[in-house]
């Protein structure tokens, strides 16, 4: 019988965990639960048992693959995939994919309740702002960022999006407004919401320049990785200008010190929960468990990412 662990150092909800289990005994596999381990060592010693894995931000890296000596196939339930050393899955033969646009709703969602919060100061006493009639700025328009783009049109936001990988016509078709690049997107947005994923093209992509050249009450909103802003330009540029704001979903290494800096125009959430709802936890759960049972009974590879 295939052994299928489910490692999640920040589980799901029991409701997608149940949906898991159903999926996978349905298909006659074994669910195996390893869930908020503190210990790496518990990881490696589930994983050398598993047939298939599947983790949410939990990392696999490479001393992990290579004690996994059955398994054929990894799952990210989630987006990116930043977490998942491809390198050494494709060395010895696993198979990587993540659920795409599964948890995307939950964390759109969080990107525009950071928007008002931030608008507001941070829920403190004292005069916010209204989103209304503001520039909002997609900084990559995937499934993420397409539906931060339709909230914040209900809020009356006047869209821009730069995507090197969309076309303007495309974007146009949305009713969007396209910028040339990244600096034309920073320097007519108030708001700008980050979606690009972590690699080496991205890690400390945004920095002081973008920073400072935003408009006054420039909001920078990270819903995606801390490794692509450059903490230390991002606090030069929070510290030059007091009008520049900075929420994020994943809590800067410098946090403690940018808020003794900077106070409440720096937010990061006590632990990443763009995706913790339970409609996310079933979409991207369910779709890893499915993916599973798919890529062994079919061979199906349509979400590999280590091709
Ligand atoms: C993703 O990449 O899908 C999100 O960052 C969610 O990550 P999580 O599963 O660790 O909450």
């Amino acid at each position: 019988m295939k052994k299928v662990l489910v490692a999640t150092e920040k589980p799901f909800a029991a409701v997608a965990t149940n949906g898991i289990k159903k999926i996978l005994t349905a298909a006659g596999y074994e669910t195996v639960l390893l869930e908020k381990y503190s210990d790496i060592a518990e990881f490696k010693t589930a994983v050398a048992e598993a047939d298939a894995l599947i983790v949410r931000s939990d990392k696999l890296t490479k001393e992990i693959v290579d004690v996994a000596g059955k398994l054929k196939i990894v799952v990210r339930a989630g987006a990116g995939y930043d977490n998942l050393d491809l390198a050494a899955c494709t060395e010895k033969g696993v198979v990587a994919m993540n659920t795409p646009g599964q948890n995307s709703n939950a964390v759109a969602e969080l990107a525009i309740g950071m928007m008002i919060y931030m608008a507001r100061n941070g829920f403190t006493p004292g005069t916010g702002a209204e989103l209304k009639g503001k520039k909002l700025g997609i900084h990559a328009y995937g499934n993420v960022g397409k539906l931060v783009a339709a909230l914040g049109k209900g809020f009356g936001m006047e869209i821009h999006a730069f995507d090197p990988f969309v076309t303007a016509d495309a974007l146009k078709k949305d009713g969007i407004v396209p910028v040339a690049d990244v600096k034309e997107l920073y320097s007519k947005c108030q708001y700008i919401s980050l979606h690009i994923p972590a690699n080496e093209d991205t890690k400390k992509s945004i920095g002081y320049d973008l920073l400072k050249s935003m408009p006054k009450g420039g909001t920078l909103i990270n819903t995606a990785r801390k490794e692509v802003v450059d903490e230390g330009g991002l606090l030069k540029a929070l510290m030059e200008r007091n009008d520049l704001k900075y929420a994020t979903d994943i809590a800067p290494d410098g946090l403690a010190k940018m808020k003794e800096s900077v106070g409440v125009r720096v937010f990061a959430t006590a632990k990443k929960m763009g995706a913790e709802t339970s409609e996310a936890n079933i979409n991207a759960g369910l779709a890893a468990a499915q993916q599973i049972v798919d890529f062994f009974k079919k061979g199906e590879r349509r979400f590999q990412v280590n091709r």
